[in-house]
Parts: structure tokens; C-alpha cells; sequence
């Protein structure tokens, strides 16, 4: 594998890129001289196995449905052995249009109307979005700060429960926060749905995107016990900026989850994206995971970077990422209410970030920023809130 590199500055404008095209209309901040660190996909190409196979699969020329997809499933398999220590059964992964999608399938094969779906909060906001358009309702269970990182506190949450509540989603590693969860803390989360009866939903698209120091451990691995009421999610987007490919993995072992499953599948007429498969087969490969390796080091020299100069702005703090690329500040020490915090990121930073209230109970204080552009921009980032924030020295 060449190596990746990630410091080539790639110009996005123009080409349908919500993150950059979409930023203006959102936020009133100019692609022309502004930094979009809101929507999570990065600024890098994918690895070149990855275009390749697109490029290939465009010069034959013919792009009919797909079929066949015994590679598709093998690679899969593959990465989850190689990467994770989780054997899959390969017959048990539904290929969705993304991890939201597989959310909404989830709830309709899953609950009924009116049934409560706990979060964890803050939690990616997307979730509660599409649990209240399905008619469902959020059970917004907060999480915990301690010493500076999320905990899940489920003696609080068992006082919550009314009985209501059927289904649990779980971020994991946590976005925002970038909590990998360790292996005690998975266990009392599986006790916490026994006790509840609750199907677990393990959304795991940031699994790949680990920083030094830390480990995944996949919720199947974790507790093989809670198989009858557990949904694994996992995705190639994440981790090789496909996102826009819009496909995702919803891996059920229990058969009589997995008939529910594949039933709202039908009735939703959710096939495979051929483009989208052709790309995700090559990604999980001996020549992506080199490349994964490859980023996740430059991600840890952005956060690092980032942190520092964020931190030294006074009540200023990054929560200390164990995974993802999303840092997650904090502003209350500045006194400031939100809508300043806000003002003075975009109009004076002109940076875009997403506001830390839509991630549910508990977020209302920070802010996200996006770390996986070329490092000169997170430098410039920093230099640009420091500046606006220069009145707080
Ligand atoms: C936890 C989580 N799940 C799902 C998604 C999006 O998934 P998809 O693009 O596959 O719908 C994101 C995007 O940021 C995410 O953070």
C-alpha cells in the first residue's frame, strides 16, 4: 500500500458535499474561506483498493443489480474475525441504505407505536429524529460525568423504566464523547435490557476508528449471552469515507429477530445499492485495514493538536476521545449561554460545528467539532477560537 496522505489538501466545493455545500444555507458560514466540522464524514479519499474497484466496476461500463453477493458477505466475515475477534455467521448480515436506516427497520420490526426507546444521552441525534417520526418515544437516559468521561449510571436508569420500554440503542464506541466502552461496562448494560427485556441495538459504525490506548469490543463478544435480543450494526462509511454510499451491515444471530428483520426488509423493498457493494467489499481487505492503521495515528495527531490549543482557552475543555474523530467541547466554564458560544464560532471563527443541545439531555453545553480534515486545517481551527475567544485570556 502507498501511503495515504492525509495532509493533501482536497478541494470539496462543488461537488454535492453536504458538509461543505450544505454549509452556508445552514449556518450563513462561506465555503470560500470557512471550516466545516460538523457532518461526520471526513475530508480524505478512500483507500485506493476502494477506488479501484469502483473504477473498475465504471470502465465495464454496465451497472445492473447485484447479485452474488457471497464475496460481500466473506469480507465481512473476514473483518470482523481479523479486526475485532467476532466470528460472524455470514448468512445473518442484512445490507441496509446506511445505519439510520437499519435504526428505522429496527424500530418497525422491533416496537410498536407508542413503545418507549431508550438513549443514552448525549447521544447522535439522528436516533431520536427517527424514533419520533416512527410515532415511537425517546427515553432520554442521561449519561453520567465522571472525571471528565461518559458513564452509564444504571442504577438511576432502572428508577426510570415504566415498563414501556422495548428496545435500547446503544453508540458504540459513543458518539459524541468517544467512549469505548469496556467490557464491565457493556455487561451491566446487557443486565440492565435482561432485567428491562429489552432488544439491544448495537450501532458500532465508529468501531474501526479507534485512538491509541484503546480497544473495541464488539457487543456480541462482550456478552454472546444476550444473543436472543441482540441487533449488531457495523458499517464500511465510518471508517473509509464512504458515507455517501449510503450502506451499512445489520448482523442478527437469533433466528426468530432476524425473521422480524427481514419481513420490515420486504415490506420496505430494501435491496442492495451495487455501487455501494462493490465499494465495501474491497474496503474490508488486507490493503483497507493497512490504511485504517494509517489513519487512525493521524486522527490522534488532530485530536492532539486540537485538544491542546482548545484546552488553553480558559473554561474551554475537549473531552479526551477513546474513539471517532468527533471532538466534543465543553463551554460551560466560559459563562457564555449557547447562542453566543455559537455566534462567535460561526461569525468569528466561521467555523461550522454541530450544536451540542440536538444530541439530546446533557449536551446542551458543547459543541462538535469534526477532526478528520488535513491537519493544517484543524491548526487553523484552533488558531481561529482562540482568536475568537481571545477576550477570555
Ligand atoms: C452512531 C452513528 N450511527 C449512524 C450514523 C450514520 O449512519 P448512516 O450514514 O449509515 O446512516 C452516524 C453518523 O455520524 C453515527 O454517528
Amino acid at each position: 500500500m502507498t501511503t495515504p496522505d492525509f495532509d493533501e489538501i482536497i478541494d470539496r466545493r462543488g461537488t454535492h458535499s453536504a458538509k461543505w455545500d450544505g454549509m452556508e444555507a445552514y449556518y450563513g458560514v462561506s465555503p470560500d474561506d470557512g471550516l466545516p466540522m460538523w457532518v461526520a464524514d471526513m475530508d480524505f479519499r478512500p483507500p485506493a483498493c476502494v477506488t479501484r474497484a469502483l473504477q473498475d466496476y465504471i470502465d465495464h461500463g454496465v451497472f445492473g443489480y447485484f447479485g452474488d453477493d457471497a464475496a460481500y458477505r466473506a469480507s465481512i466475515g473476514w473483518w470482523m474475525q481479523e479486526r475485532h475477534g467476532w466470528q460472524i455467521d455470514t448468512g445473518a448480515v442484512f445490507s441496509t441504505h446506511g445505519l439510520v436506516n437499519g435504526t428505522g427497520l429496527c424500530l418497525q420490526a422491533f416496537t410498536e407505536p407508542g413503545d418507549g426507546v431508550v438513549l443514552f444521552t448525549p447521544v447522535y441525534h439522528a436516533f431520536a429524529r427517527v424514533i419520533r417520526a416512527a410515532g415511537r418515544k425517546v427515553v432520554e437516559c442521561p449519561l453520567a460525568l465522571t472525571e471528565g468521561r461518559y458513564e452509564m449510571d444504571f442504577a438511576s436508569y432502572d428508577a426510570q423504566m415504566t415498563g414501556n420500554e422495548k428496545l435500547l440503542i446503544l453508540c458504540s464506541p459513543h458518539n459524541p464523547g468517544g467512549r469505548v466502552w469496556s467490557a464491565e461496562e457493556l455487561r451491566a448494560l446487557a443486565d440492565f435490557a435482561i432485567r428491562h427485556d429489552l432488544v439491544v441495538v448495537s450501532d458500532e459504525i465508529h468501531s474501526d476508528l479507534i485512538l491509541p490506548g484503546a480497544r473495541h469490543l464488539p457487543m456480541a463478544v462482550a456478552c454472546p449471552d444476550i444473543s436472543d435480543r441482540l441487533v449488531m450494526m457495523t458499517a464500511t462509511t465510518k471508517t473509509f469515507n464512504l458515507a455517501g454510499a449510503h450502506v451499512g451491515n445489520v448482523i442478527i444471530h437469533d433466528p426468530d429477530l432476524r425473521r422480524r428483520f427481514e419481513t420490515v426488509m420486504t415490506a420496505n423493498g430494501i435491496s442492495p445499492n451495487s455501487f455501494a457493494l462493490h465499494a465495501a467489499t474491497a474496503a474490508y481487505s488486507p490493503e483497507g485495514a493497512a490504511w485504517v492503521e494509517a489513519l487512525c495515528d493521524y486522527l490522534d495527531g488532530n485530536r492532539k493538536l486540537f485538544d491542546e490549543g482548545i484546552n488553553a482557552i480558559p473554561g474551554v475543555t475537549s473531552m479526551k476521545l477513546e474513539g471517532t474523530y468527533l471532538a466534543w467541547v465543553d463551554f460551560s466554564g466560559t459563562g457564555m449561554e449557547a447562542t453566543e458560544v455559537q455566534r462567535r464560532i460561526e461569525k468569528d471563527a466561521r467555523i461550522a460545528v454541530n450544536y451540542g443541545e440536538s444530541f439530546g439531555l446533557g449536551g446542551e453545553t458543547y459543541q462538535r467539532f469534526n477532526l478528520a480534515t488535513p491537519r493544517a486545517r484543524v491548526a487553523e481551527a484552533v488558531e481561529r477560537m482562540q482568536k475568537a475567544f481571545a477576550d477570555l485570556q
